[in-house]
């Protein structure tokens, strides 16, 4: 038994494990087992999209031209909490928190010293944001506009995934309604305005943080995903209008094998449900595309650097499982935030497994693999089943309001930190392999003073900017949200305007109310 997953692996796989067509099926076509596009890295390599953010949007805006200086293909921002859950820097509740995480955005002007000297026609850009996707998304449209940028040359992506953040993240403001709403009013407007931003990053990266089980976490991602399709499709949009743009994010840890069969199920198993459940008849509303990290929770802060050797492992599982876009975590991170070198150092990983291993010559290399394909077929048959008990429940909010996928995956998580602490499941250097002293190690820390400096330039902002006009935004914006137009197009005049991302969501919360989750214990 691989005490990683729950399912067992066999000492010695044979042909009597897997049908004969195993590993038959053509990389880029239904189901797309064996990759979305048939040439996948020989034609082009992942994109190396390192995720990062922190201080004031100044100290961001150096650290992206950084990594793009040390050759990173797409941006990944890291906003900090206070920015995440809807709150502006000079909130109380900010306090302490401001730029710590990630970067402080509070407004327009924040947004346009992110991306100072980044040309956004040139750049694909990433947003983790979820309860505020929507807001942050407008201020990077506004912030092109200026540049003269058109929306319709707009690439990347808001990671906009809110169910996964009641089940496992915690970034959530508003009740579910309201939340998914907001998500299809989002789908609908980048169809008109923004036709190449994919509007959502469906994530199973977090659930497998908190504890799920591969399995765990490919079936509650994608069962999150019918959620999000079913909820467009009644708020009256057709399926092919939006389901090329959506994308997925899954982790990827140590237990090699396994992950490369997690994502080549994951990938079989939305194309036939998007086939056969929607009807969907564009083959890229079929492609799974998504994004993998690199696991956090595998990093130790003994030893550090052996986490060098882990998250080389994982980025390999991850490249031989046909990610589209790939993040490897900074050997340091279990510490602190990653410093300039040990960024480089992760980006060098990248750069190691794509230009001097070979794997981008062929694709797919695992196909028709004994272990692999039995593995495959393993995942996606505990996986199938799990998404039937999601939607015993009705549907995949039911589930998350009945506590179904958060006690599954504490349920996982218990059963890991048990074998942990038991030495059944090693972790080297830290109860196998110990070294007997640790070497001294300097962190980046973010400084204090960032907080006061971003508080004095909201206050600056809100002296200057034309206050009734905000105000008058505002009050557009909270009759909308009554209602039921896409809020969107008034969210982005008050952003223009300056409105704050607080303010904008200030006024939702007023309408809208906050979720309140039911304790369970
Ligand atoms: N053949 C043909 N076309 C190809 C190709 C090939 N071999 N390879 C690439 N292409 C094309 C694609 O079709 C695409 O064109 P299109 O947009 O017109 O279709 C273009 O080249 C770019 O390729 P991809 O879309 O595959 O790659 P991207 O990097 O642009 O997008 C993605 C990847 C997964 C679809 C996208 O959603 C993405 O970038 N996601 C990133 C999400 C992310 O970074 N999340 C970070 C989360 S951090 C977090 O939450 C953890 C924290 O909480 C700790």
């Amino acid at each position: 038994m691989n005490a990683e997953s729950g399912f067992p692996i066999k000492p010695v796989y044979g042909p009597a494990d897997v049908p004969a067509s195993a590993g038959a099926d053509e990389p880029g076509q239904y189901p797309y087992t064996r990759g979305v596009y048939s040439t996948m890295y020989t034609k082009r390599p992942w994109t190396m999209r390192q995720y990062a953010g922190f201080g004031t949007a100044t100290e961001s805006n150096a650290r992206y031209h950084q990594l793009l200086a040390a050759g990173t293909m797409g941006l990944s921002v890291a906003f900090d909490l206070p920015t995440q859950m809807g709150y502006d820097s000079d909130d109380p509740i900010a306090h302490g928190e401001v730029g710590k995480v990630g970067v402080a955005i509070d407004s327009i002007d924040d947004m346009r010293l992110l991306f100072k000297d980044i040309p956004l026609d040139r750049v694909s850009t990433s947003m983790t944001i979820n309860a505020p996707g929507s807001v942050l998304l407008l201020l990077y449209q506004l912030v092109a506009e200026e540049q003269g940028v058109p929306g319709t040359a707009l690439q990347g992506t808001i990671q906009n995934d809110i169910l996964k953040e009641y089940i496992a993240r915690g970034t959530y403001i508003f009740p579910p309604k309201p939340s998914l709403r907001l998500v299809a009013d989002t789908f609908a407007y980048c169809k008109a305005e923004i036709p190449k931003w994919n509007t959502i990053s469906i994530s199973g990266y977090h659930m497998a943080e908190a504890g799920a089980s591969p399995a765990q976490e490919i079936a509650f991602t994608l069962a999150n995903g019918i959620e999000y399709v079913r909820t467009a499709i009644a708020a009256g949009l057709a399926v092919d209008d939006f389901a090329p743009r959506l994308s997925f994010f899954f982790v990827a840890r140590t237990t090699l094998l396994e992950e490369i069969a997690k994502f080549r199920a994951a990938r079989r198993m939305w194309a036939r449900i998007m086939r056969d459940e929607f009807g969907a008849k564009n083959p890229k509303s079929l492609m799974l595309r998504f994004h993998t990290q690199t696991a956090g929770v595998q990093l130790t802060a003994q030893q550090p650097e052996v986490n060098l050797i882990r998250v080389a492992i994982q980025a390999l599982g991850a490249v031989a499982g046909g990610t589209q876009s790939l993040h490897t975590n900074s050997y340091d991170e279990a510490l602190a935030l990653p410093t300039e070198k040990s960024a480089r150092l992760a980006l060098r990983t990248q750069q190691v497994l794509a230009y001097e291993s070979g794997l981008t010559g062929t694709v797919d290399p695992f196909a028709g693999s004994y272990a692999v394909e039995a593995l495959t077929d393993a995942v996606e048959t505990e996986a199938t089943a799990l998404i039937d008990r999601v939607f015993e429940f009705g549907s995949a909010v039911d589930a998350i309001e009945a506590g179904f996928q958060k006690n599954e995956i504490e349920a996982s998580a218990y059963r890991i930190a048990t074998e942990i602490d038991s030495g059944e499941r090693v972790v080297v250097g830290v109860n196998r392999f110990v070294a007997e002293t640790e070497e001294k190690y300097e962190p980046l820390r973010v400084d204090p003073a960032i907080e006061a400096a971003q508080v004095a330039r909201l206050a600056k902002l809100r002296a200057e900017r034309d206050e009734p006009a905000v105000q008058a935004a505002l009050a557009d914006l909270a009759k909308a949200a009554a209602g039921s137009t896409n809020v969107l197009p008034l969210m982005k005049e008050a952003l223009r305007l300056r409105a704050t991302v607080g303010e904008v969501c200030h006024t939702l919360r007023g309408v809208w109310g906050v979720h309140r989750p039911v304790e369970r214990f």
